[in-house]
C-alpha cells in the first residue's frame, strides 16, 4: 500500500525546526514557499509526497549512480544490517572494509596507491589528504612547507581545511583569515618555484562547482609532469568525478594519471550511504611508521570511518559495474547526451553547453552574451520551472547542471534536456 504522507504538515515542521545546507533559509522559511518533500525513489526518478516524479537530472547532488533502489546494492546494505551496523574502526577492522580498500586500489597499476584511508564524505575525502601531505613535510623535516596550490574557481568541500582550498568567493568568504597559505593558479604554465609547497589540488577533466568547466585536454598530464619536477604532492579530488561520471571509473585514468592522493566519495557507495575514502602510496604511508614515542602517528579520524553499511554498499556499487557492463554501456548514451545539448544551441538564451563524459552543463545568458545579474537567480528559476515538467535538477548559478544516474536511457536524457528547453522558454522571455 502507498504511503500517504501530509505535505503541509512537514513543510511547516521543517521550516520550524530544520537548517539546509547551501540554502537561503530566510526564502526557504518564507510563507508561500512550499519545500519540495521527497520521500520515494526508483532508478533515475524520484518522488514527491504528493505522487508526482521527477527524473533525477543531478543524481541527488552527484551522489546516485546506478538509480535509486539498485537491488545488488540494496540487498548488500540488508545483509550488511543483519550482521552489524557499525563497528569502530579505531582498535579493529571489519571484513567489508578490508575487502573494499582492496577492490579500489585494484583500479590503479601496481605499486601505486596501495592505502586506502575511510572517512565520511568528499570534505572529510579531501581534509585527510591535506593532513595526510602537512604531516609527511613535518616527518621529513620540511616543517616549512605548509603552502598547497589550489586553482581559481576551485571546490573541494566545506570543513575548513578544504575549504581553505576553495576559490568561489560566495562560498568561502566567511572563512577567509581562517585558513593557511595558498596560491591560487589558474594553469599549471603559472606555477613558479615550489619550494615552500606541500602539495597542488585539482579536480580533474572537469570543475563540477565552478559551473561544469571541462579543463583543456592534457592539463592534467601536464600538472603531474610539473608535479613530480618540483616533488610536490598531486591530490586528486575525484569526489565528484570519481565513479564513472566521465566516462571512464576515474577521470585520471584519461591522462594516465595517477596521484599521490586521490579523494573519492559521493558516488562510492552508487548515492546510497556516507563515505568516502582517500588512496595514497607506500612513499607517504612509510614516513608514518615508527614507535609510538617518536609522534609518527596520523591522529586524525571520525566515528563512522570503515562504516561496515557504506562499504558493503561500495562494494555492490563496484559488482554493479562489473557485472552490468555499465561503462560500454554509457557510451552510445554519452554521445547522445552530447547530441541533445547541441540542440539546445538554437535556444538564443543558451550561451554555452559544456560535457564531460555524462557530466553537462548548459549556461544561460542574455541573447546578446551578457549575464544575468546573479541575485536575480535565473538559473533557479529556470530549475523550478523544469521541475513542473518532471526534472529535477540545480543550478550553479546560472548553469543548468544535467548528470543524471548512469543508468539512465536515452529516452530519459530526451526527456531531461526537453524539460530544460522547455523550461528555458517559458522562463525567460517573461523576465
Ligand atoms: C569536487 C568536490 N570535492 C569535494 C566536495 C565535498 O563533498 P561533500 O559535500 O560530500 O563533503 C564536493 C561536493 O560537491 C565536490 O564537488
Amino acid at each position: 500500500m502507498r504511503d500517504v504522507w501530509n505535505t503541509a504538515a512537514l513543510a511547516r515542521l521543517d521550516k520550524a525546526h530544520l537548517w539546509h545546507p547551501f540554502t537561503p533559509m530566510a526564502d526557504w522559511c518564507a510563507e508561500d514557499h512550499e519545500p519540495l518533500v521527497l520521500v520515494g525513489g526508483e532508478g533515475s526518478w524520484l518522488e514527491d509526497s504528493d505522487g508526482h516524479r521527477y527524473l533525477d537530472g543531478n543524481s541527488s547532488i552527484w551522489t546516485n549512480i546506478h538509480g535509486h533502489g539498485h537491488p545488488t546494492i540494496s540487498r548488500a546494505i540488508h545483509e550488511q544490517l543483519g550482521r552489524v551496523a557499525h563497528v569502530s574502526f579505531l582498535g579493529s577492522t571489519n571484513p567489508p572494509a578490508i575487502t573494499l580498500a582492496e577492490r579500489l586500489v585494484s583500479f590503479f597499476p601496481k605499486h601505486t596507491l596501495t592505502r586506502v584511508f575511510l572517512s565520511d564524505d568528499g570534505s572529510t575525502a579531501v581534509e585527510a589528504a591535506m593532513r595526510m601531505a602537512i604531516q609527511f613535510r613535518q616527518l621529513q623535516g620540511e616543517p616549512d612547507r605548509t603552502r598547497f596550490v589550489a586553482f581559481q574557481n576551485a571546490y573541494h568541500g566545506d570543513t575548513l581545511g578544504a575549504a581553505t582550498l576553495g576559490g568561489i568567493s560566495a562560498f568561502h568568504r566567511p572563512v577567509a583569515g581562517h585558513t593557511f597559505p595558498i596560491t591560487r593558479i589558474s594553469t599549471p604554465d603559472e606555477l613558479g618555484a615550489m619550494t615552500d609547497v606541500t602539495a597542488v589540488v585539482i579536480e580533474p577533466l572537469i570543475q563540477g562547482a565552478a559551473g561544469m568547466r571541462p579543463w583543456p585536454k592534457g592539463l592534467l598530464r601536464r600538472l603531474r609532469e610539473k608535479c613530480d619536477a618540483a616533488g610536490v604532492f598531486l591530490i586528486l579530488d575525484e569526489v565528484m568525478t570519481g565513479f564513472g561520471r566521465t566516462g571512464t571509473l576515474f577521470a585520471c585514468e584519461q591522462e594516465d594519471v595517477v596521484p599521490d592522493f586521490l579523494c573519492l566519495a559521493k558516488g562510492l557507495t552508487g548515492g546510497t550511504m556516507p563515505l568516502a575514502a582517500t588512496l595514497t602510496n607506500e612513499h607517504v604511508f612509510r614516513a608514518f611508521l615508527g614507535p609510538v614515542e617518536a609522534g609518527r602517528t596520523f591522529f586524525y579520524g571520525h566515528s563512522y570511518s570503515g562504516n561496515p553499511l557504506g562499504c558493503a554498499a561500495a562494494l555492490a556499487n563496484l559488482d554493479v559495474f562489473r557485472d552490468e557492463h555499465v561503462l560500454e554501456s554509457l557510451q552510445p548514451k554519452i554521445s547522445r547526451l552530447g547530441n541533445l545539448l547541441a540542440s539546445l544551441s538554437s535556444n538564443p538564451f543558451v550561451h554555452q553547453t559544456r560535457q564531460c563524459g555524462f557530466i553537462s552543463g548548459i549556461e544561460i545568458r542574455h541573447p546578446d552574451g551578457s549575464p544575468f545579474p546573479w541575485h536575480e537567480r535565473t538559473g533557479a528559476a529556470v530549475c523550478l520551472a523544469a521541475r513542473r515538467h518532471g526534472l529535477l535538477t540545480r543550478p550553479v548559478l546560472d548553469t543548468i547542471v544535467f548528470m543524471p544516474p548512469l543508468c539512465t536511457t536515452e529516452e530519459e536524457l530526451a526527456f531531461g534536456i526537453g524539460a530544460i528547453s522547455t523550461a528555458i522558454d517559458e522562463t525567460l522571455p517573461r523576465r
